[in-house]
């Protein structure tokens, strides 16, 4: 397993993170319904990844329902002892409360939202605390000025940003310099081989300010790992089989092409889609570790062996060229005038 420095800090993060929003059975009030893993896999996969050299795990408070995966995964660390050995994030922001403030990136719902998740958690500090989705109805240097407290207080150790607009982030960059408050280490946002719309702006601006950034979704939910096929139906009881508005969205003609030539380049390399999937994003600018998800053991070990697979340049161009997306104005423009904006 190969390590990476988490942005511009001394932290260092294995280049592949375990997602967890699968952790733990929710039931139908949760969009996870039928798509996750019981406790004891969870459990197991929690121990594999770590044997395997994962020291990074991702969760959220949203996950599962009503804290289901933190109180998972806080279970695991009772049970087995190995908190010390794990780089923990977890996200805030998304409704786990009654009434107007039950969600946001208030001072308020982080004080409240960090305490809780501590105590699902059973930890005394969270290594990477992120907000799940900019707030642009809270002021960014309230959500870092409180966010620097519970640095401060030993609550948390770095912070984060998830789905944030390149704007928003630009602005928390120089918000958190000019008033001297921590600053986000990473930028956690969707990115794979069917969702490049990030090369736009944030990546630029992640190289720029030093923000690591952790893909989230590199499997386009299961799609590169191969077993979905253009015109055939999804595998019975996948995700895709059970999200049919994200299956309507990426079933078109272009993902099916970037399918194929990853199903090509991985049999050449006698690897499998999905670790070539992973393997590919880890060759990218700015990328310090993918988040996958995994729901078994069996996707578990083949997605670890991503870390070993290394991907000659020309399929590396290759994928880049089978995936290509639109750039639209201003972009294209640059990018036809001096091939880089
Ligand atoms: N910040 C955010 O807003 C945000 C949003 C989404 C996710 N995340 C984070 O990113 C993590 C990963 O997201 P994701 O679960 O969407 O990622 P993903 O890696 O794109 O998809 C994982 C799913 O693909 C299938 N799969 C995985 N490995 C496989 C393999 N080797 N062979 C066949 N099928 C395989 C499994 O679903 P089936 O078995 O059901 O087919 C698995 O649950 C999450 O756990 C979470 O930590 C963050």
């Amino acid at each position: 397993m190969e390590y990476r420095t988490l942005g511009r800090t001394g932290l260092r993060v294995s280049t592949l993170c375990l997602g967890t929003m699968t952790f733990g059975e929710a039931d139908d009030s949760s969009f996870m319904h039928k798509v996750g893993c019981d406790e004891d896999t969870a459990f197991a996969i929690m121990n594999r990844a770590l044997d395997g050299g994962i020291n990074f795990f991702d969760t959220a408070d949203v996950y599962g329902q009503d804290g289901l995966t933190e109180r998972v995964i806080g279970k695991w660390f009772d049970r087995d002892k190995r908190r010390d050995d794990v780089v923990l994030a977890t996200k805030f922001r998304f409704r786990m409360g009654r009434g107007p403030n039950g969600s946001g990136a208030s001072r308020h719902r982080i004080m409240r939202s960090c305490e809780d998740s501590l105590r699902r958690l059973r930890t005394d500090r969270i290594d990477l605390y992120q907000v799940h989705m900019q707030d642009v109805d809270t002021p960014e240097e309230e959500t870092l000025r409180a966010l620097d407290d519970l640095i401060t207080a030993g609550k948390v150790l770095y912070i984060g940003a998830s789905n944030y607009a390149a704007y928003r982030l630009a602005d928390s960059v120089w918000t958190s310099r000019t008033n001297g408050l921590a600053r986000f280490a990473s930028l956690q946002a969707q990115y794979s081989l069917i969702a490049r719309e990030i090369e736009r702006e944030h990546v630029p601006l992640c190289r720029e300010h030093g923000l690591g950034i952790l893909p989230w979704s590199p499997l386009a939910a299961g799609l590169l790992s191969g077993k979905y096929r253009g015109s055939q139906r999804p595998p019975a009881g996948s995700r895709l089989d059970q999200w049919k508005d994200r299956w309507g969205r990426l079933d078109n003609e272009r993902n099916w092409k970037v399918v194929d030539a990853l199903v090509m380049i991985a049999a050449e390399l006698g690897a499998t889609p999905a670790q070539v999937a992973l393997a590919w994003l880890l060759r990218k600018p700015a990328v310090t570790s993918v988040i996958f998800g995994a729901r078994s053991l069996a996707q578990l070990d083949d997605n670890l062996e991503a870390g070993a697979v290394r991907l000659p340049d020309e399929m590396v161009r290759k994928l880049d060229e089978v995936s290509a997306f639109d750039l639209g104005y201003p972009y294209d423009f640059m990018a036809r005038i001096q091939g880089r904006w």
